[in-house]
C-alpha cells in the first residue's frame, strides 16, 4: 500500500511563485533517466523503483523533459506515477528550443502528455530560450495550453532576467512561477542578477544540477559541517539551496540510498551562520 506523503511529519514545502500551490523544496530530477538523447530501456525497472520511492517519501515533484532519453523518460515517469492519485504528483516538463513556434509548442505538449498517460501537465517549462523565434508567439501558445486545461502552469528555463521580463510581458492572464537554472555550491552565477530579480517578483528558482553531478557528496567542509547536524555533505549542500527562501532544488538519483537522503535533506534548517559560513568557502 502507497503511504500518503502529505501525512509525513516535517514535510517542506514551498508556494510555487505566486500561484498559491504548495511543491515540496525537494523534488526529483530524471536527465539519464531513460537514457540522454537517445532512449535507452536498460534500466526501466531500477528507475521505476526509485521514483516510486522518491513519491513516497515526499519527493513528488518530478522534473523531466521531451528532450530526457528522447521521450523515454517520459514514459517511465507515466508508468511511476500509474499507482498513485494524479493530484499525489507534481509533474514538470519540457518544450524544447526547437519546438517554440506556436504550433510546434502545441504539439510537443500533446506528445508529453501522450507519453506520460496523463491529461495534464503541472508545470510546462521553455527549457531554453530561442532567439530565433518569437518569444511572443512562444508565451501565446503556453497561455493557450493553460487556457486549455493541459498545463497548470507556466514557467521558463535557462532565462536571464531580459528574458524572464520579455516573456512575463507577452503574458495576459498567467505570469511565469519558475525560472529552472543551475544553482549549486559550486555554480553560483544566477546569485548576480536572475536571483534578486526571482526573490523581487516572486518567482520560484528551481535549481538543477544541485549537487554537481555528485561532487558535492564528497566534499570535506560539508562533510564537518553535516556532523552537528547528523547529515552528509549531500544533505547539506541541498539544504544551503533550500534555506533560500524562494529556492527549490531537484537532484537526480537511481540509487535508492540517495533518494533517501535527498528526503533527509528537506525538514530542518542549516544555522544562519552555517549558511554564512559555507557561502563564504565556497565564494
Ligand atoms: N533545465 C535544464 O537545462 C537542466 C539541465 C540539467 C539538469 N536539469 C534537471 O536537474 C536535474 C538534476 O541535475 P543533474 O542530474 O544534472 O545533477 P545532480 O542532481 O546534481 O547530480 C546527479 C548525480 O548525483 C548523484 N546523487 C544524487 N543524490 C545523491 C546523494 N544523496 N549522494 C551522493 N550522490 C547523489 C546521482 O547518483 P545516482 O543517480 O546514482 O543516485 C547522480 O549521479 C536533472 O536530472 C534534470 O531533471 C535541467
Amino acid at each position: 500500500m502507497i503511504s500518503k506523503f502529505r501525512a509525513i511529519e516535517n514535510m517542506d514545502v514551498k508556494e510555487l511563485g505566486r500561484c498559491g500551490v504548495k511543491v515540496p523544496a525537494i523534488g526529483m530530477g530524471t536527465w539519464g533517466i531513460g537514457g540522454y538523447t537517445t532512449r535507452d530501456t536498460t534500466h526501466d525497472k531500477e528507475a521505476i523503483v526509485a521514483l516510486r520511492k522518491g513519491i513516497e517519501l515526499g519527493l513528488y515533484l518530478i522534473d523531466t523533459a521531451e528532450m530526457y532519453g528522447n521521450g523515454h523518460c517520459e514514459e517511465i515517469v507515466g508508468e511511476a506515477i500509474k499507482p498513485f492519485p494524479r493530484e499525489q504528483v507534481f509533474i514538470v516538463s519540457k518544450v524544447l528550443p526547437e519546438h517554440l513556434c506556436y504550433n510546434d509548442v502545441i504539439k510537443a505538449a500533446r506528445g508529453s502528455l501522450k507519453r506520460l498517460k496523463t491529461n495534464f501537465i503541472d508545470l510546462y517549462l521553455i527549457h531554453s530560450p530561442n532567439s530565433r523565434v518569437p518569444l511572443k508567439e512562444t508565451m501565446g501558445a503556453m497561455e493557450k495550453l493553460v487556457g486549455d486545461g493541459l498545463v497548470r502552469f507556466i514557467g521558463v528555463s535557462n532565462f536571464d532576467v531580459t528574458e524572464m521580463e520579455e516573456a512575463r510581458n507577452y503574458l495576459s492572464t498567467n505570469d511565469i512561477v519558475v525560472n529552472q537554472v543551475e544553482y549549486s555550491l559550486l555554480e553560483r552565477s544566477i546569485e548576480r542578477d536572475v536571483l534578486p530579480y526571482c526573490i523581487k517578483n516572486q518567482i520560484t528558482v528551481m535549481a538543477y544540477t544541485p549537487l554537481a553531478k555528485g561532487e558535492l557528496a564528497r566534499n570535506k567542509f560539508l562533510r564537518e559541517i553535516g556532523e552537528k547536524y547528523g547529515k552528509n555533505p549531500a544533505q547539506v549542500a541541498l539544504n544551503w539551496l533550500i534555506s533560500k527562501e524562494n529556492v527549490i532544488a531537484i537532484p537526480k538519483a537511481i540509487n535508492l540510498r540517495h533518494v533517501e537522503e535527498n528526503v533527509g535533506a528537506m525538514g530542518w534548517r542549516l544555522s544562519k551562520s552555517d549558511v554564512e559560513s559555507i557561502s563564504s568557502y565556497f565564494k
